[in-house]
């Protein structure tokens, strides 16, 4: 059987570990990218020369172009700058539209039928870039986010009960972050409602912990930015993908009618298959829940706009 194509572009935290995950679940052959000479190739190198040790076939190739990852079945993209302590994901915007772009103009003239699955910040800004400059359906372009947040949820929830991560299960809507919706109704511990297992104002400081998830990193290591749970909630929609699993996992998709969002990148339960985005799940949403969705989608808007101008300009 012919192994998947991954090419991960920036050899940094995210984009490192995304290759170590993939490569240790033998997803398929790995080509990470990066600007900075010898990065890519030195970790590349390090990575393979573990495989012995752990028991993982797949070759993995470190790079400063383009040519080698043509025909990539999936491109991860997490070229960019990251946080540091005091910045918002927002402050980020204009260095990384540029190189968002221009490394979705390189994939693409080499891979134009690949899926990108785009990690740089503002989450919801960055996946709206590749989709313009790419062009492509709508289907073959996604943002990782939500995953995450949600591995953040689950992993809070389970410590407060005390329980394996494995059986909380939850959903989170909107933007990456601060923006996200939370429906507690729809959170479960094997089965039984979250409710009936975390008092409502204990359950309320979980949700703003994992709504600050990124910043309580960012505030521990002054340096950079989570990486470990980035990568590994990337590379669950790698693998979806790659093994057309048919998850269904919180993304970044373009919603139009759905969700009566008009056409913008948003976090939403997809199935992820290989085909991409196979579908968007839509979720009756109460009240207070839409009006939290609303605003969320407000701020993707105004994000969305804003990479117009840097795109334009
Ligand atoms: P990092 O600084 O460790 O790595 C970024 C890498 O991108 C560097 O190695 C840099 O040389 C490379 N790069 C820059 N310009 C490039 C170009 N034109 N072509 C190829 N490579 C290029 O940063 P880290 O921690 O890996 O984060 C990467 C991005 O992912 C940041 O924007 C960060 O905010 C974002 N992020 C997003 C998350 C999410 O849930 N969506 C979670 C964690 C990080
Ligand atoms: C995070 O949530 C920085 O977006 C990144 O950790």
């Amino acid at each position: 059987m012919k192994r998947a194509k991954i090419t991960i572009i920036g050899a940094g935290n995210v984009g490192a570990t995304c290759a170590h995950w993939a490569a240790s679940k033998e997803l398929g052959d790995i080509y990470l990218v990066d600007i900075v000479e010898g990065l890519p190739q030195g970790k590349a190198l390090d990575l393979y020369e573990a495989s012995p040790v752990e028991g993982f076939d797949a070759r993995i190739v470190g790079l400063n172009s383009y040519e080698e990852t043509a025909d990539s079945d999936v491109v991860v993209i997490t070229s960019g700058i990251a946080r540091k302590p005091g910045m918002s994901r927002d402050d980020l915007m204009a260095t990384n539209v540029k190189i968002v772009a221009e490394v979705t103009r390189s994939v693409i003239e080499h891979s134009p039928n690949t899926i990108l699955i785009v990690v740089s910040n503002p989450l919801d800004a960055m996946v709206y870039t590749a989709w313009k400059v790419s062009g492509f359906p709508t289907n073959r372009v996604l943002g990782q986010a939500g995953v995450l947040d949600v591995a953040r949820y689950r992993s809070f929830i389970a410590a407060e009960v005390g329980c394996s991560v494995e059986d909380v299960s939850a959903l989170l809507l909107g933007g990456h972050g601060d923006d996200m919706v939370p429906l507690p109704r729809l959170t479960s511990v094997g089965g039984v409602p979250v409710s009936q297992l975390i008092p409502a104002g204990r359950l309320e400081d979980i949700v703003t912990r994992a709504r600050n998830g990124g910043a309580e990193i960012v505030g521990l290591l002054k340096t950079g930015s989570a990486y470990y749970a980035p990568a590994s909630a990337t590379i669950a929609m790698v693998e979806s993908i790659v093994r057309d699993k048919k998850r269904v996992l919180p993304c970044a998709a373009h919603c139009d009618s759905e969700y009566g969002v008009g056409g913008y990148f948003v976090g939403v339960p997809c199935i992820l298959g290989s085909g991409g985005v196979e579908k968007v799940i839509e979720v009756e949403l109460e009240p207070k829940e839409r009006e939290m969705f609303n605003a969320s989608v407000e701020h993707v808007k105004e994000l969305s706009a804003a990479t117009e101008k840097l795109l334009a300009g």
